[in-house]
């Protein structure tokens, strides 16, 4: 119920304008985002680097009806993916993209606006010496992101896609993307969806994630396995052990904020882990997900209202 609430919110414009304009509860947010600006997400990638992982930038943003807004948000990457370069992170750290922060949802010609710009943003990734990961948003965007992506794959083979455990197709969509040389970030799934097209119960979301993970370490491609989740990240290295796959042919993924500690225990064992940072004022969406899936941090967020009202 609560999540469902959650998610439902996460997409309505009208509490988005109230949350952004209540008093401040940067402490809660910070636990989340890097900050408002591009120089504070550098710095924050700078000592998650310093600390020995990796890092995936995301620039906050989705949801776009304005054309203005996605060339922006292109050109934000740009800035990003310069400053990246400059400051000689980009060995240790990529972008993720979400399209439809880039135009995906425009009427008419979404589809085109959102491959023109993620291809601006892949050419300048490939100019830095680094790599794409398109996220996944619901599944209405699924095939499309999929079918975009494949384009950007002619010109730019190294770049990611996400994949959602919970959507019922995601299995098959594993298969199809385990090939040679594929990077493929597999997540749980983060939006509401209905029974029509991904599990429900959490016990079925886990068992297709684990089916999923074999089909991708079975294949010859680069998984990345996006999960806070001990059993998963023991049943990865299992599987990675059954597979024969060497530590460098794989990685761990964790959102910044959450669990730092088994982030840093991965790293001192000598596996990769990257940590997906956000940065930017369009922070309402990605927040109220991460409500969404622990109960907890809304705990948290009430209460740092409470005591700042
Ligand atoms: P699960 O939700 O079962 O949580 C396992 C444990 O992790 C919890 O018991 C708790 O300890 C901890 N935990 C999980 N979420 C937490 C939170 N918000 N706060 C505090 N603790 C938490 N989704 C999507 O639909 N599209 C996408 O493109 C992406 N991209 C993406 C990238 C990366 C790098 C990650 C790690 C995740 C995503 N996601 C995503 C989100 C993903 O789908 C999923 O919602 C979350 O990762 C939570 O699922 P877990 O696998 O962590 O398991």
């Amino acid at each position: 119920m609560l999540r469902s609430a959650l998610l439902a919110a996460s997409r309505s414009p009208s509490l988005r304008t109230v949350v952004e304009k209540l008093p401040p509860t940067r402490t809660i947010i910070d636990r989340f985002v890097a900050g408002d600006a591009l120089a504070q997400a550098v710095a924050v990638c700078d000592s998650l680097v310093a600390s020995g992982c990796r890092v995936t930038l995301d620039h906050l943003g989705e949801d776009t009806l304005d054309a203005t807004q996605a060339t922006a948000t292109a050109e934000a990457y740009e800035k990003l993916l310069a400053a990246l370069k400059e400051t000689g992170l980009a060995a240790n750290a990529d972008v993720s993209v979400k399209l439809s922060a880039v135009g995906q949802f425009l009427p008419a010609d979404g589809e085109k606006v959102a491959l023109d710009n993620a291809y601006r943003i892949c050419a300048a990734a490939a100019d830095t010496g680094t790599t794409v990961t398109l996220d996944m948003e619901d599944h209405t965007t699924t095939e499309s992101t999929l079918g975009i992506a494949r384009e950007l794959r002619a010109d730019f083979p190294w770049l990611g896609v996400v994949l959602q455990a919970y959507l019922h197709r995601t299995e098959a969509d594993c298969r199809d993307l385990a090939g040679a040389g594929s990077r493929v970030r597999l997540c749980k799934g983060a939006y509401q969806e209905p029974a029509s097209v991904a599990f429900q119960r959490k016990r079925e979301v886990d068992q297709a994630f684990m089916r999923c993970l074999e089909v991708l370490m079975a294949g010859e491609g680069y998984p990345m396995l996006a999960s806070h989740d001990p059993r998963m990240i023991s049943h990865a290295r299992q599987m990675a052990e059954r597979h024969s796959r060497r530590n460098d042919t794989f990685e761990y993924q964790m959102l910044y904020g959450i669990r730092p500690d088994e982030q840093q225990r991965i790293v001192t064992r000598g596996d990769t882990m990257r940590v997906y940072l956000p940065y930017g004022q369009a922070w309402y969406g990605y927040f109220m997900r991460r409500l969404a899936e622990r109960p907890a941090n809304l705990g948290f967020f009430l209460r740092a209202l409470a005591t700042r009202s």
